[in-house]
């Protein structure tokens, strides 16, 4: 065996992640996914699409691991800015087969915000035509969005990564609990730290006071052992 030979036998083919390989013991409570498989997809798929700032690994294998586990049927996000997550999630849905739909909303270019990111907007998936680019409000469009479709088995997965502060995520997190019972929620910048550290702990905040005010709805896996920090609030893992 030549030395190419053996590096093309070793190279990476995709061909271990699919729906049977990534999700283990979908009929028992407890969420759980095949790290193995989803490190090697992060790993040779995502990141040299689209680096780890602002998805650490750790915050990839969480968003990966929701598509495999929840199997939703639209995927909501917002903001789109460059594209990072959008391109996530149809690189994931891509490689499972999946028909997921997914919109990604970001506030129009005559909105001021520090994060706006004028004329890069969605550059990383402007090119593919699965992913739907809408401006607006992110809550708002996609509740929209929704109400239109008129789909009674739709199943959204919501992530929300616009403005972190605790005022907008109570808002999200709240409007979209009252009216999307089915729904599963990821959010982005959910590290809690003390206050001496000076970090905006918004989302951190009304995601403790949406799992207080309705005990039971949802059940919490959480990455946040440092800064960015991600949180999926799930409803059922049996679908
Ligand atoms: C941290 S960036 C999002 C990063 C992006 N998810 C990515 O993967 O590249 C925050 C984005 O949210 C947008 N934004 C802020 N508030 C929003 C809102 N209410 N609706 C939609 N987009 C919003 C900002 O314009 C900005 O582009």
């Amino acid at each position: 065996m030549t030395i190419k030979s053996i590096l093309k036998s070793l190279a990476y083919t995709g061909s271990d992640f699919t729906d049977a390989n990534s999700v283990l013991n979908l009929r028992c409570s407890e969420f759980e996914v095949n790290n193995w498989v989803i490190s090697d997809f992060v790993v040779h798929k995502l990141v040299p699409i689209v680096g780890v700032r602002p998805f650490p690994l750790n915050e990839q294998m969480l968003m990966v691991a929701a598509l495999c586990r929840l199997n939703p049927t639209h995927i909501f996000e917002w903001g789109t800015n460059v594209g990072k997550s959008a391109r996530i999630f149809h690189e994931t849905c891509k490689a499972l087969g999946r028909n997921t739909e997914i919109h990604s909303i970001d506030l129009p270019d005559n909105v001021k915000h520090v994060e706006h990111p004028g004329a890069r907007r969605g550059y990383l998936v402007k090119h593919i035509k699965k992913v739907k680019l809408h401006l607006g409000d992110g809550l708002d469009t996609s509740l929209r969005i929704l109400a239109e479709e008129r789909n009674q088995h739709a199943r959204p997965l919501f992530f929300l990564d616009g403005d972190h502060s605790y005022s907008s995520v109570k808002r999200e997190l709240r409007t979209i609990t009252e009216k999307n019972p089915h729904a599963d929620i990821l959010l982005h910048d959910t590290f809690y730290q003390s206050k001496e550290s000076g970090y905006n702990i918004g989302s951190y905040q009304a995601i403790e006071e949406l799992l207080h005010d309705e005990p039971g709805k949802f059940r919490s896996l959480s990455q946040n052992n440092g800064l960015p920090g991600m949180t999926l609030l799930w409803r059922s893992a049996g679908r």
